[in-house]
């Protein structure tokens, strides 16, 4: 609605007044006020020299005047603008969405400069947790989101796949895996390495213990461990290209890929492009060397590089250290130069989880400070943690909810629940498998979206699969029933005449739909795909308040029950396609 009449509205200040505003806000109108949006007008009396509700009536007459077609009327109350569009738009529109599924979702537009989204972006000595899940859905949602609003999205990831966590799982697996592989094994590559990065922290432990008790004090002990010196070896060895070194690192390495591989598969999110640290840490350094070269950093005695930004509130920040070698904020520099040379794009957002804030303040400053010009189009969309309740879930690796293992018990839940409910009675025992699969993603995964990405959330597997609730399954249900509903309607046509005047349920319903692509758009702006999930949850609520109020299939006459099936249709396809959005697809029964 807003896309519809902004235009005209910004064309009607221009030729009554010779006004040219770049954007007017548009609002819902008032409960209890007749009319469908609303333009406030205080803003103009200043300027203007004259009464708000003049300036509103001046406005509202115009419109009419504008669009014919779509301006059924306008009423004044006070500065505010209440217009209505007319029955007949209400019903050409209806008309055409029917026709023409994909209401609200534009095909990026090649021509524009695009949004690279970053996400996940796990280091690869361990399996990804749920902390990753929550990542991921996030960035897979904003990148769907950002591209149905027309621009091209790159998602990518940076995989740290360098450096001592890495070299720990190494030396462990060297000392201590007897040549054990993921084949061998049984056990999937991540978590084989993962395993490996827990037997280096017990020995590490153990020896710490030790040298402890010989009376070494505890920082000595904790650097001096001869296991972690052996990583620190490892970590040199590999920076100098030691063959050896060299090819366990890329066997480990494999391994862990596989894995995320196999769970970013499970969990439907991809990527376009991918970074690694050990390709792109080098040209840290390069630019470590420019920003020396141009006296924005400065090396201390010791011969570490460091950059200073207290001027901004930041503090002093090393960027290399003494010996040369590079930290976490040397490879980020250089990917992001890079992914602005090999694309075509005027925004970088980093998915990452808020205890990394202080990191991309200073990275961001420092990019800002050489002077790159797309400095200022670089976003941190900053999430929190994900809890669950005590006691829930344990994982094989001790502190974390395990991503695998999480979504294994997701599909249980929704197994167990709906034969519980006997949903699923009679159907092939494949497509049940399918079904509960699709049921225990979209539980998890509307369960985390729904929420402010800033805001910690308490997951609860069980209650995210509840069929009533604010739920992904609640959304997929409604989905279903519609589509059963226009089976049973057999053959229709989207063709019925101008009602005489809408039936409130059926218009409230109608203008909750024509606000998908605002909704789209607001989401985008604010980086919040929860902006998504609660307007189809709304969405599914005044249709099933519609549904339970006007017959369907059995309306009073044909014009009726064409209208009322074209409006279910509709509904229907907002669902699934809002519901992709946020990366969950729906069967067509469960
Ligand atoms: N691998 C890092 C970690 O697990 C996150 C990387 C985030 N992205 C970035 N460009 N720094 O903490």
């Amino acid at each position: 609605m807003k896309a519809l009449l902004e235009p005209a509205i910004r064309r009607a200040l221009r030729e009554l007044y010779d006004l040219n505003l770049d954007s007017v806000e548009l609002i819902p109108t008032k409960k209890g006020f007749e009319g469908d949006i609303t333009f406030p007008v205080f803003f103009l009396a200043k300027t203007l020299r004259k009464p708000p509700a003049a300036i509103a009536a001046e406005v509202g007459d115009k419109l009419k005047e504008l669009l014919p077609d779509t301006v059924g009327g306008y009423n004044v109350a006070g500065g505010f603008l209440n217009i209505s569009l007319s029955p007949e738009f209400y019903t050409r529109f209806l008309r055409e969405q029917t026709k023409r599924p994909g209401y609200g979702i534009r095909r990026p537009d090649p021509s524009l400069p695009g949004v690279m989204v970053e996400y996940s972006s796990p280091n690869t000595n361990k399996p990804l947790h749920l902390g990753h899940i929550r990542n991921s859905l996030l960035g897979y949602a904003v990148s769907a989101i950002i591209e149905a609003t027309g621009k091209p999205v790159i998602r990518t990831q940076i995989i740290n796949d360098r450096g001592i966590h890495i070299s720990k799982s190494m030396v462990a697996w060297k000392k201590f895996g007897e040549g054990e592989t993921p084949e061998s094994s049984g056990i999937k590559g991540d978590h084989l390495v993962g395993k490996y990065y827990v037997e280096f922290d017990k020995q590490y432990r153990k020896e710490v213990k030790e040298l402890a008790a010989q009376g070494m004090d505890e920082e000595t002990a904790k650097r001096e461990a001869p296991i972690m010196r052996e990583a620190r070896e490892m970590l040199k060895k590999w920076e100098n290209g030691d063959p050896e070194t060299l090819a366990l690192w890329k066997m480990m390495n494999d391994w862990v890929l596989e894995g995320f591989r196999e769970t970013y598969r499970e969990l439907g999110v991809r990527f376009d492009t991918e970074y690694f640290e050990s390709d792109t840490y080098l040209l840290g350094k390069k630019i470590v060397e420019e920003g020396l070269r141009k006296g924005i950093f400065y090396r201390k005695e010791d011969g570490s590089v460091w950059v200073d930004l207290s001027d901004e509130g930041l503090d002093e920040k090393l960027l290399l250290r003494a010996d040369g070698t590079s930290v976490y904020i040397t490879q980020d520099l250089g990917t992001a130069v890079k992914r602005f040379e090999e694309f075509d794009i005027d925004t970088l957002i980093y998915v990452v989880g808020s205890e990394q804030d202080y990191h991309f303040k200073v990275l961001f400053s420092i990019l800002k400070k050489l002077g790159y010009p797309w400095a200022d189009r670089l976003y941190h969309l900053s999430y929190g943690m994900v809890h669950l309740p005590e006691g829930k879930m344990k994982s094989r690796e001790g502190t974390v909810v395990d991503a695998d293992d999480l979504l294994q018990k997701m599909y249980d839940t929704a197994r167990k629940i709906s034969e519980e409910l006997g949903k699923t009675e009679g159907f092939p025992p494949q497509e049940k498998e399918k079904i509960y699969k699709i049921i225990g993603k979209a539980a998890l995964k509307y369960h985390l979206l729904k929420v402010d990405p800033r805001k910690d959330i308490l997951f609860d597997p069980k209650k995210s699969i509840d069929f009533n609730g604010n739920t992904g399954p609640f959304l997929q249900y409604a989905y279903v029933r519609i589509r059963s509903l226009l089976h049973k309607a057999g053959d229709w046509q989207a063709e019925f005449a101008v009602p005489e005047q809408w039936d409130e349920k059926e218009k409230d319903l109608l203008k909750q739909i024509i606000q998908f692509p605002d909704i789209i758009r607001n989401a985008a702006d604010t980086l919040n795909p929860a902006v998504v999930a609660n307007y189809l949850y709304q969405l599914v609520k005044t249709y099933n308040s519609f549904y339970q109020a006007l017959p369907v299939l059995q309306a009073p006459d044909s014009d009726t029950r064409a209208r009322r099936l074209a409006l279910s249709a509709v509904t229907g396809d907002v669902i699934k396609n809002g519901l992709a959005l946020l990366g969950i697809e729906v069967p067509e029964r469960m």
